[in-house]
């Protein structure tokens, strides 16, 4: 595997692989990487001839009381997985290289609408941050393909959504979420656990396992059985942002007809955020 930190070395390598007709997938990730990560990487080989992986821990999609400062980098160990699972490049650019001129850019992508709800009302900034470090890495690395995690849903929502408007000619692929044996989904976040914390968080997982069968046993007051989701996590030492059942196409609310639907979550755990989320179609 190649390692390159320039803008300039990846339009290189990947214009050398497009010469030779080679179909180019992308995995965007901010590193610490996990087996979620190597999954999407995995996928890619599937998919695609050359396989680029981004790791940047982009600021601009961190609130100014977020964690930033803390986010583990960890740039020798994801370098090792990377090669491992025979990764083809890695672009790990410097904060210097993707925002010359600082992070208060002139030029942000909002994707309007899918990012004001759910995450978004809670971290106002962040979907632009993803939007825009988004569109800047597709258009540096100009990849067929892009692969996401599910587990960020609304994230890929707004990056499919950007992709479609915008006119990037990418493919976006989700790829379903990784979970530990104990329904954990998989995030580099896990880590700020503590082990009574890590004990305890696959509670969320469960508790949206419960309300999609409650939903398939012919429950439709979402309201209600969100609001009672919400007090059962309190009560178990959770601090949740929001439980809600949308439509999986759109996160539009989901009222009692709609069959293709997802149920999110986002949770603190002493100072960890979690998020999760389980899509699912009921018959008829
Ligand atoms: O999901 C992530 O790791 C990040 O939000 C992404 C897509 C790499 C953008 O920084």
């Amino acid at each position: 595997m190649q390692t390159v930190h320039t803008i300039q070395a990846v339009r290189e390598f990947v214009n050398a692989a497009k010469q030779q007709g080679k179909k180019v997938g992308f995995v965007p990730t901010m590193g610490n990487l996990h087996a979620g990560h190597i999954h999407l990487i995995a996928q890619a080989k599937t998919q695609a001839d050359v396989v680029i992986c981004s790791i940047f821990v982009n600021p601009t999609q961190f609130g100014a009381n977020e964690d930033f400062g803390s986010y583990p980098r960890t740039l020798e160990a994801d370098s090792q997985q990377l090669q491992a699972a025979a990764c083809d490049l890695l672009f790990a650019p410097s904060a210097q290289e993707m925002y010359q001129d600082g992070f208060s850019q002139h030029t942000v992508v909002t994707v309007n609408g899918l990012s004001e709800q759910l995450c978004g009302q809670f971290r106002p900034t962040h979907f632009a941050g993803v939007a825009t470090v988004v569109s800047k890495l597709f258009n540096i690395v100009q990849p067929d393909m892009a692969f996401f995690g599910e587990k960020d849903f609304q994230q890929l929502a707004v990056i499919r959504c950007l992709t479609q408007e915008l006119a990037f000619p990418i493919e976006i692929v989700g790829v379903a979420t990784q979970r530990a044996e104990d329904g954990l989904a998989l995030s580099s976040r896990n880590g700020y656990l503590s082990a009574e914390e890590r004990a305890k968080a696959p509670m969320i997982y469960q508790m949206l396992q419960q309300l999609k069968t409650a939903i398939e046993n012919g429950h439709r007051d979402y309201t209600m059985l969100c609001d009672a989701a919400m007090l059962h996590l309190q009560k178990s030492g959770f601090d949740p942002d929001y439980i809600a059942v949308k439509r999986a196409i759109d996160l539009q609310d989901a009222n009692a007809d709609d069959t293709n639907l997802v149920l999110l979550v986002a949770a603190r755990l002493g100072k960890t955020r979690l998020i999760d989320n389980v899509a699912f179609r009921l018959n008829g």
